[in-house]
């Protein structure tokens, strides 16, 4: 193996997340089958022990790709020239808890977090938070990485994207490959917008295929935007593997691009499109090209998606008004 490894950094690395995550980034599935990684775990004091039991399962397999296992509870440590971080490590909800609670809890993990990659991380570092509430996460993360070009902090939808991929394509009988160009805007959260104005399922437009604004309304839309909370009702514990999954897509998506003629959701902070103010994290469809994301511009957005994007919008902005009164940006 002759390419440099690309050193990736995963907090929560011992959660179950992490679990299901670690085997696919030394498998190849983040980068690429050709990218050797180097992995550095960032755990709080009680967990390293377990993060040292999967990385013992991590050296049993023998993953090829795999040329190093770090293991650390600082994250001056664990992020010293990362060149990918993903921030899972936080509090998962737990039933009958909204996000916004959540927004003390873990904000105080990310502040020094983004400072520690600020620091210690290599200049070309990707961010994707996935700890929730993510998009505010990343928010805090990047407010303390001012160093860092503001574009390198990303937040998880792609969890929310490939739900809707599947929910449409039942819905139209479709396999998920046939779709394409659908959009999640706004927050990871119940107020979140799956779009499907925009989208094609086989090569006609989603909208006028469905033909039915009652099953958007009343089932489409909230089945994708509280899967999270069925998941944890159903199985007493939040999304894993399909999280675990929809993060390594968001990143090989970022570094190796969307295919052509399609696009894919990221939580980026806005540069005022579509109305959303600057500098918010909010999900967009985007293309990405050369290890770069741009949003898809030129969208026209109708009302019933205006009002349900600003409903989003609207409640990420109450979330940086909170955490701007705890001091956290
Ligand atoms: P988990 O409780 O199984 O694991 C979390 C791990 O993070 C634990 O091992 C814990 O010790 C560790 N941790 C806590 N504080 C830390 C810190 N400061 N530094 C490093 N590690 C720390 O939780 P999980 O199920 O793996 O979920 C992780 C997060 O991902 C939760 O916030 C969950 O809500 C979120 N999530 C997001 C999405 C999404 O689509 N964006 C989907 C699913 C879950
Ligand atoms: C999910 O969408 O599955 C996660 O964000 C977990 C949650 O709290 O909903």
């Amino acid at each position: 193996m002759t390419r440099t490894p690309v050193n990736v950094t995963v907090t929560g690395a011992a959660g179950q997340i992490g679990y299901a995550l670690l085997f696919r980034i030394a498998s190849g599935h983040l980068l690429g089958a050709d990218v050797p990684v180097k992995l550095r775990l960032l755990e709080i004091p009680q967990a390293v022990k377990a993060a040292e039991g999967t990385a013992m399962e991590l050296d049993d397999c023998a993953f090829p790709l795999l040329q190093g296992i770090d293991i650390a509870d600082d994250p001056n440590v664990a992020f010293d020239g990362a060149n990918i971080a993903l921030l899972v490590g936080a509090r998962p909800r737990t039933k009958g808890m909204e996000r916004g609670d959540l927004l003390e809890a873990n904000g105080g993990i990310f502040k020094p977090q983004g400072k520690a990659i600020n620091d210690h991380a290599a200049d070309d570092i990707k961010v994707l938070v996935v700890g929730n509430p993510a998009n505010t996460n990343a928010r805090i993360a990047q407010a303390a990485a001012p160093d860092v070009p503001i574009e390198r902090f990303t937040a998880m939808t792609r969890l929310d994207h490939n739900r809707a991929v599947t929910q449409l394509a039942k819905k139209t009988g479709v396999s998920v490959s046939d779709v394409k160009k659908l959009t999640i805007w706004g927050n990871h959260s119940a107020t979140q917008y799956p779009d499907i104005f925009h989208a094609e399922v086989a090569g006609k437009n989603a909208a006028e295929a469905v033909n039915d604004e009652a099953w958007l309304a009343d089932t489409f839309i909230p089945t994708v935007a509280k899967r999270g909370a069925a998941i944890i009702e159903a199985r007493g514990a939040s999304s894993a593997a399909s999280a675990a999954n929809a993060a390594i897509d968001h990143v090989h998506t970022w570094v190796n691009g969307t295919a052509a003629g399609d696009w894919t959701s990221m939580g980026i902070p806005s540069d005022g499109s579509y109305g959303v103010p600057e500098g918010i994290i909010s999900s967009f469809p985007v293309t990405t090209k050369d290890g770069k994301y741009e949003i898809v511009q030129g969208l026209e957005i109708n009302d019933f998606s205006r009002q349900r994007i600003d409903a989003s919008v609207a409640e990420l902005v109450e979330e940086r008004e909170a955490v701007k009164g705890l001091g956290l940006i």
